[in-house]
C-alpha cells in the first residue's frame, strides 16, 4: 500500500476524513503524540490499527471526540460521571483520557473486551478537524510500531508505519511531546494508570482525591493483572540498553565519564553535556525542565537509534515531581525496570 502524505490544508483534511469514513487508517497529530487513527464505530477498521502496528489484541484503544456531547450523541459511555464533567471543564480539550463504562457503540475491538472505554477530546486543532471531517469518533493508539517510542513528528510515524497505512497528515511537531495522562473514574477514588502532560498535582486540585495506580513506578508483579494492559509491556525502548542510574549529580558524571566509549550514549541535562566525554550526550534540556524533557524524550530514544552503533544509555533516574512523573513512568519502562543505584554500591 502507497501511504499518501497529507498537509494542513482544508482539501486534504476532508481527504483524511473520506478515508477514515471508508474504513482506512489515517496518522493524525495531536498535541500529545501522533495518533493512528480508525473509525471508533467501526471493528473491522479498529481490526487494522491492530494488525499495522503489531499491537497485542488486549490493549484497548483510546476514543478521541471532537465535542464533549460525541459521548453521549454516539453511546459511547453508559453513563458520564460527576468527576468527569469536573475534569472536562478544566483540562478538555487537552492531554487527559478519562475510563468510564463503555456504551452500546464501543465495539470489543476496541475496548479488548473490558466493560469500560477510554475517552479523549484532543486541544490539536487538526485533530479536532480530522475528526469532524470523518464524522465518527476516532480510535487511535500512538500512530508507532508497538513497543518502540511513541511518534511526534510526521517522520517517526513515516520511519514505523510506510507502506502499513493510508495516509498521514503532517502536523509539525507534537507539543507536550509524552502521551495523554489516563486516568479511570471506574474505581471508588479516582486513579492515574498513566502520568501525562496533566499532572498529578492537577487532578488532585480538579478532584480533591486521586490515587496513582502502584504501575505506574512499579513493575507489576507476576501474576497480577493490569488496571491499563498497556503499562504491563515493555515499551518506548530503543534498540540499545537503557540503564537508569540514582545518584547524585557528580556521581552520575563521574560513572558516566567512566564507562564511556563508542558505543555509549547518555540523555542527560544541558549543565551535563561540556563535563561529559567521549560518549554521545543527548540533552534532553535544562535541569528541572520537566516540560521540556517530556517534549524532546521519544525524539531523543530514536535518535539514539539513528545513531546504529549504540549499545547503552545512561540516564539519571527522573525526579517523580509535576510532568516529571510521565517521563520517570516512560524512562523507567524504555529501561526494563533496571535502575542501578550508585549510593548502594
Ligand atoms: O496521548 C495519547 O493518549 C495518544 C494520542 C494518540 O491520543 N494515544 C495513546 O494511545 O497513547 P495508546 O493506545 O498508545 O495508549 C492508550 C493507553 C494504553 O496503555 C491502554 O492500555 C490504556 O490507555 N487504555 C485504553 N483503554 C483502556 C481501558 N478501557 N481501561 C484501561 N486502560 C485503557
Ligand atoms: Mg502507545
Amino acid at each position: 500500500m502507497q501511504t499518501l502524505r497529507l498537509n494542513h490544508n482544508e482539501n486534504d483534511i476532508q481527504t483524511a476524513g473520506k478515508i477514515l469514513a471508508d474504513g482506512g487508517l489515517v496518522a493524525v497529530p495531536t498535541e500529545t503524540v501522533y495518533g493512528l487513527a480508525a473509525n471508533a464505530l467501526d471493528g473491522e477498521a479498529v481490526a487494522k490499527i491492530f494488525a499495522a502496528k503489531g499491537r497485542p489484541m488486549d490493549n484497548p484503544l483510546i476514543v478521541h471526540i471532537a465535542d464533549f456531547g460525541d459521548m453521549e450523541r454516539f453511546s459511547l459511555v453508559r453513563e458520564i460521571p460527576e468527576a468527569a464533567y469536573r475534569l472536562a471543564a478544566t483540562f478538555w480539550p487537552g492531554p487527559l483520557t478519562m475510563i468510564m463504562k463503555k456504551g452500546s457503540a464501543i465495539p470489543d475491538a476496541v475496548s479488548a473486551r473490558l466493560d469500560t472505554v477510554a475517552v479523549r477530546f484532543p486541544s490539536h486543532p487538526l485533530a479536532q478537524a480530522v475528526i469532524r471531517a470523518a464524522g465518527v469518533p476516532l480510535a487511535a493508539p500512538s500512530a508507532n510500531l508497538s513497543g518502540s517510542p511513541s511518534p511526534t513528528t510526521a517522520r517517526h510515524v513515516l520511519h514505523d508505519m510506510d507502506g502499513k497505512i493510508d495516509a498521514v497528515l503532517d502536523g509539525g511537531e507534537c507539543q507536550v511531546g509524552l502521551e495523554s495522562t489516563v486516568i479511570t473514574l471506574v474505581t471508588d477514588i479516582p486513579r492515574v494508570l498513566r502520568p501525562g502532560g496533566v499532572t498529578v498535582e492537577m487532578l488532585t486540585e480538579a478532584l480533591g482525591e486521586v490515587e496513582v495506580d502502584d504501575a505506574v513506578v512499579h513493575r507489576l508483579a507476576d501474576g497480577v493483572k493490569a488496571a491499563s494492559p498497556g503499562m504491563k509491556y515493555k515499551h518506548y525502548a530503543p534498540k540499545a540498553n537503557v540503564i537508569l542510574l540514582q545518584c547524585s549529580d557528580a556521581d552520575f558524571l563521574d560513572y558516566v565519564n567512566c564507562h564511556a566509549g563508542r558505543g555509549v550514549a547518555v540523555l542527560c541535562c544541558d549543565e551535563d553535556v561540556p563535563l561529559l566525554h567521549n560518549v554521545k550526550a543527548i540533552s534532553l534540556g535544562c535541569r528541572g525542565d520537566y516540560g521540556t524533557q517530556a517534549h524532546r524524550l521519544f525524539d531523543s530514544l530514536r535518535r539514539i537509534d539513528g545513531y546504529g552503533d549504540v549499545l547503552t544509555v545512561f540516564s539519571r533516574l527522573p525526579s517523580t515531581d509535576g510532568v516529571g512523573l510521565a517521563v520517570y513512568n516512560r524512562l523507567i519502562r524504555a529501561a526494563g525496570f533496571e535502575v542501578i543505584d550508585l549510593g548502594k554500591n
